[in-house]
């Protein structure tokens, strides 16, 4: 099943989200119809606060990646309770999208090797080290479980001229290829 997912403005993507246990509800229903609605949506990430749950859960797949990025290809994963332990290397800009911004693409900088544990959908831990494409997606997914997203990495100013465009997404004057669920309606 695909879901609706939220725009920049609702206050969910604000949030800091919370651990779940094996014993979350429809646990594997939910990632199923997580990877549907990132696939759907062309999306190589997807944070459960963007689908309006307040859980620390996130899937990625890399593939689309694979031509520059030879690691990212059948790098399909789902990272539950995740944290991460260290970012190091050095600082890279890239260009970010993120699906809760329709149509917005900005200069990211960020450290480029990551290690992080997380459980998979089976409740086994993992300790791992990325770096490459992957580790720029888990840290831009691992960032909307904190409640953070991709303009608070911004400057002030790059901030101040985006404000009529993040207005214009928080209310729906933006297209978007999928479903979403807006802040408010104009
Ligand atoms: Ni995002």
């Amino acid at each position: 099943m695909i879901l609706p997912i939220v725009s920049y403005g609702n206050s969910i993507l604000k949030k800091k989200a919370q651990e779940i246990t094996a014993s979350y509800p429809q646990l594997h229903e939910l990632i199923v119809n997580m990877f549907e609605t990132m696939y759907s949506a062309n999306g190589v990430g997807l944070a459960a606060p963007q689908v309006n749950l307040n859980i620390r859960l996130f899937t990625v797949d890399a593939s689309p990646f694979a031509e520059d990025d030879q690691s990212a290809a059948g790098f399909k994963k789902v990272f539950i309770n995740p944290v991460i332990l260290e970012r190091s290397g050095e600082e890279i800009l890239f260009e970010e999208g993120c699906l809760s911004f329709p149509g917005l693409h900005e200069g990211i900088i960020r450290k480029s090797i990551v290690r992080i544990k997380y459980f998979d959908e089976d409740f086994n831990e993992f300790n791992e080290t990325y770096s490459g494409i992957r580790s720029r997606i888990i840290q831009h997914e691992y960032d909307h479980l904190e409640g953070i997203l991709m303009i608070d990495h911004l400057s002030s100013l790059k901030k101040m001229i985006l404000k009529r465009r993040l207005k214009e997404i928080s209310v729906g004057l933006v297209e978007a290829a999928y479903k979403m669920r807006f802040a408010a309606r104009p």
